[in-house]
Formats: C-alpha cells, structure tokens, sequence
C-alpha cells in the first residue's frame, strides 16, 4: 500500500490544489483526534487520504475504503500532499515519478458504476470470477476475440499483473473490475452471458459464507445466463465440491454435469500444484434451460435538502439498526466544522456488507465520493438511513 512517514503534520489551508490535486477539507475522528481523513481529487477521481498521527510521526495514506484502483492516483495525491502542506518526508514507498505504461487513461480497468449505470450489451459476454494469475482469462480472451470477457477479481496485486498483460498482450476484449463478484452479479442484465467461470475458488472451510457459489450466486447466475449458457466451477476441494453440489440441486431447473480430473485447455497456478500433489479435480458445469425475465429496480439514493439536527445524528454513533434483509452500523463519527459532519458506515446484508461515508452539512447530506451502487439492498439501507438521520 502506498505511503509517506512524514515528521510533523501539518495542515494547508483547505480548499487547495498542487500539480492538479484537489484538496477539499479535512475530517478528524470524533474519538480519536489523531485521525484524519483529507477529500482529495486526481484526475476527477475522488477519495480519501488517511492521516495517523504517532508520537514518532505520522504516517499518511489512502483510505480503504474509497480508494482508487489505480495506484498512481494515490502516489499523485500523497506527494502533492506533502509539497502543498509543506510536510517533510521521512520515509516513503512511493515512486517520485509517475503513472506506469499499463494504467493509461483507457485502461482496461472499470469502475462498478460503468456495469450499473451502462452495462456494454453489444456482445456476448463471458464472466471469470477470483481469476488469480489470469492464466485461463487471458488465454479465453486471446482465444475468442468476438465476445467481451470481464475478470472479476478483489486482490488488487492479480488486477495490476493482468492489466500489465493485457497492455503489453494488446487485448481489447478484457475488461477488469476490482469488486466482490458475488456483488456484481447484481448489475448484470438478464440472458447476455455464455459462460461464468468459477475456477478453483477458496473453499472459506471455516466461513463458508465467504464462498463465491451460495443461492444468491446461483440464482443470479441463471438469471443472467443465455438459455445454453453455462456456468462452470472447477475445484479441487472435495468438501466445497459437496457443497456446490447440494447448493445446484436445492435449485430449480437447470441441468448438472459432474467430471473428475477432466484436462482443459490452459491449467492455472493453482491446478498445476493441486495436479503435482496428485489431488482429484472436479468440474460441476451448470447449464442454463431457460430465459429469465429482465430486472427492474425502483428508487433512488439521493437524500432531499433538509435541516439536519446534529444532536440526534451525533447520537447514533456506534449504534447499529437491523431491518428485515439486512443492517446500518454508525462506525465512526468525523468532525469537519461545527455543523458538517461524516459517518463511516456498514450498511447492506450481513454477509455483503458495504463500507461508505455520509456527509451530513446543515441543510444537505450527501454521500462521498458518491451513492452507493444502485442495488436492492442498497436501496433498502438507503430509505432507513433517511429516516434515522431525519425520522
Ligand atoms: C484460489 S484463487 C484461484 C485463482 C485462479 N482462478 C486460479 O485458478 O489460479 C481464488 C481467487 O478468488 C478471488 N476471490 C475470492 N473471493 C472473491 C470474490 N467474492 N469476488 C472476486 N474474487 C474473489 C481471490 O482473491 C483469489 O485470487
């Protein structure tokens, strides 16, 4: 993770610009007043930087949460930083010089918003899930350059190998995104995808609601596929291959295929060391027999223009309310001014929650950067927050 050590924090005026870095104010932890959080602009991207203030320094980074894909959005933003406050930098990771060859600005990389709000329907669609080393999916892509293939992968060291391969490869049926894929499948429009791969995913023994192949997965899965589409898990644990199998067959309508230590065309990292340890590989294909209906989801995530009363916002923090489907959990409170306030919040289902921030000014509230993903449980989460917020 990029980062600076620097010696004393020190504050520029807010709102401020270096090198076309945006800064536009600053929030500290309600709690602990060694935490910062800096709204910061890079190429009209938005996140935070996070500040940790130490007796031996203070360590300046980005927030989890809102961070950019891109890395050298980050390197811009800390050394911008660091000159426009004048701070002195005592350590760094961070190279002083600039955006790698293979995160242009049409990199393949996308952002979830493209899928909610414009998903690409011009072609077929092929979808890898967890997709590693990019072995199989670059193999796929480079093999079937009429359809879109989009990886789908939440270690961000596998993203930055693909994209490198896809730029260096010239591919330009390859989208990568940077997001839970069990979460994705959501924005997905009905009947448009031929295959979903499911390749060697981590069996979560001891969390299995971890596991990318639950109902919910399933069941979005056959909703998206085309009638003949398939979905296809290749494992070589024994215990999750019971488990897809008993999760397929609780299920309505679809057609099974089961095969054991079948060869395919390209073997991944992880099939080479399971073959070399002489493990049983097994491959449950799905295949879709019928056409599901398209989705339609009603309402908004905006919050209408109202008079906040900051006593009884500042009062839910810490609280966590349970509505039927899922929750909203008040993590943290940040101070910008006296009548300009920000939460951190879990919000969603238990088992997918999503991390966001609300601001909340005297006559406004908004989300930063911006409103979560147009979901179902979003929109949920949605309509209880306004009401805590504003009964
Ligand atoms: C064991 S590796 C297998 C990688 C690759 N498919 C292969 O065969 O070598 C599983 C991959 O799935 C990714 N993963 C786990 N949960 C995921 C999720 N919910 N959404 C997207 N990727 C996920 C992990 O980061 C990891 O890279």
């Amino acid at each position: 993770m990029p980062h600076l050590h620097i010696q004393t924090f020190k504050k520029p005026q807010f709102p401020c610009e270096h090198d076309g870095v945006r800064f536009d104010l600053i929030a500290t932890n309600t709690e602990h007043h060694d935490e910062h959080l800096i709204a910061t602009t890079v190429d009209a991207k938005q996140f935070f930087l996070l500040v940790k203030e130490g007796e031996k320094g203070t360590l300046l980074k980005s927030d989890k949460i809102t961070r950019p894909s891109a890395n050298h959005l980050v390197h811009q933003a800390l050394l911008s930083y660091a000159k426009v406050s004048g701070c002195e930098v005592t350590a760094s990771n961070v190279p002083e010089h600039g955006k790698s060859m293979h995160l242009n600005s049409d990199s393949a990389i996308k952002d979830i918003e493209m899928f909610s709000s414009d998903f690409p329907r011009d072609r077929e669609v092929h979808i890898e899930v967890g997709f590693g080393s990019g072995r199989h999916l670059l193999h796929q892509a480079k093999a079937n350059p009429e359809i879109l293939f989009i990886g789908i992968e939440i270690y961000k060291p596998s993203i930055e190998q693909v994209l490198k391969q896809i730029n260096i490869q010239e591919i330009e049926n390859l989208y990568l995104l940077d997001y839970d894929a069990r979460l994705f499948m959501e924005f997905v429009p009905s009947n448009i995808v031929g295959r979903i791969y499911v390749h060697f995913p981590v069996p979560w023994d001891k969390k299995p609601h971890r596991r990318v192949i639950g109902e919910a997965f399933v069941n979005e899965s056959i909703r998206v596929l085309k009638k003949g589409g398939r979905l296809e898990l290749r494992t070589d644990s024994e215990n999750y291959f019971q488990y897809a199998f008993k999760t397929f067959t609780s299920l309505n309508k679809l057609t099974l295929e089961i095969l054991k230590n079948r060869e395919i065309a390209i073997s991944s990292k992880y099939e080479d060391r399971w073959k070399l340890m002489e493990k049983n590989i097994y491959d449950v294909t799905m295949t879709c027999d019928e056409e599901s209906p398209e989705i339609d989801l009603q309402g908004d995530l905006s919050f209408t223009p109202k008079s906040a009363d900051f006593k009884k916002v500042k009062a839910l923090n810490g609280k966590t309310e349970r509505f039927e489907g899922g929750f909203i959990h008040f993590e943290r409170l940040y101070s910008i001014k006296d009548d300009h306030l920000m939460y951190r919040l879990s919000m969603g289902s238990f088992d997918r929650p999503e991390h966001l921030y609300v601001v909340i000014e005297a006559q406004q509230t908004s989300y930063f950067p911006s409103a979560p993903i147009h979901s179902r449980t979003n929109l949920m989460a949605h309509d209880h927050l306004r009401k805590l917020l504003y009964g």
